[in-house]
């Protein structure tokens, strides 16, 4: 995992100094800018939530506790999605025409792999779906997987351990540990319900992404089915429409907002001017 690349720690910020591209090091990467240090390769990801003052956020709703769970994360990618998928979106996500890796390809297409230079952040990675598929279509380029979650990154760790271009950090959606415009593209699925404050996440986004740069996202509109939407009021699962969502983005700076619905979810894509 390319920890030591320096295209990955020239866009590195350190989580106490807020220093960028300071970072460096053989075994443990130290901040030049406040003689942090963070260990490299615990469990296969940077832990940068565990070397802050900040602490450990308290895990909010009940989903993200079981986002912290190892079984959930075992099982994530083969039977938790699909099922969270198909009862909150009906077919048209992930289990409609071409399965899950129809999902992946429109992500990947929308995000411009070939037309833009990395690094790429997916941003909410999980156990790294599109991690991979990301790495594997831009081996050009550093690709960074971020998720708050231990389980989570440990299982991503493993399963993308035979791609060198991938880097995985444990950090927080709310206070991304990247340099101002040092991105490429930002790969966002199936998270924004999990956030606390979405408009901050939405901030840290078009900080952390270069002019030009691509944000990619899906998230669950109104559920098709009286048991999606029963299912999703009972595990508090915040719903996004389109319109508001793109003149949320568009407050804050995004344009060029577009949307796919895919049954009860959607994939959308704006870009930093
Ligand atoms: C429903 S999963 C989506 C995983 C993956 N993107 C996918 O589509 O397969 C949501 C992920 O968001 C992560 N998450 C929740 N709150 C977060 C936060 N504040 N910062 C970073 N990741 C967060 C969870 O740990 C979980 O892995």
């Amino acid at each position: 995992m390319p920890y030591r690349d320096p295209a990955f720690l020239a866009v590195l910020r350190c989580p106490r100094c807020q220093a960028t591209g300071a970072f460096e090091g053989a075994r443990a990467l130290t901040c030049g800018g406040c003689g942090l240090e963070v260990a490299v390769g615990k469990g296969g990801f940077i832990d940068l939530l565990d070397v802050t003052s900040v602490g450990e956020p308290p895990a909010a709703t009940a989903e993200q506790r079981f986002m912290e769970s190892e079984l959930v994360a075992r099982l994530y990618e083969r039977f938790w999605r699909p099922t969270f998928v198909r009862l909150l979106a009906g077919k048209g996500a992930g289990g409609g025409i071409g399965g899950v890796a129809g999902e992946v390809f429109v992500h990947r297409h929308s995000l411009g792999l070939d037309e833009r230079k990395g690094p790429w952040l997916d941003l909410s990675c999980g156990p790294g779906l599109f991690t991979r598929a990301l790495a594997a279509a831009a081996p050009g380029a550093v690709v960074i997987g971020l998720d708050i979650s231990r389980a989570m990154l440990e299982v991503a760790a493993r399963r993308a351990a035979g791609y060198a271009n991938v880097a995985l950090i444990r950090a927080d959606a709310h206070a991304l540990p990247f340099g101002d415009g040092a991105l490429g593209g930002v790969n966002n699925a199936g998270a924004l319900h999990a956030y606390d404050d979405p408009e901050q996440v939405f901030r840290e986004i078009h900080r952390v992404l270069r002019p030009g740069g691509v944000y990619v996202g899906s998230t669950f509109a109104e559920a098709p089915t009286l048991l999606g939407r029963w299912t999703a009021r009972a595990a508090g699962i915040r719903r996004f429409d389109p319109p508001e969502l793109r003149a949320w983005l568009s407050r804050i700076g995004f344009h060029e907002f577009e949307e796919l619905r895919l049954g009860g979810a959607f994939v959308f894509r704006a870009r930093r001017p």
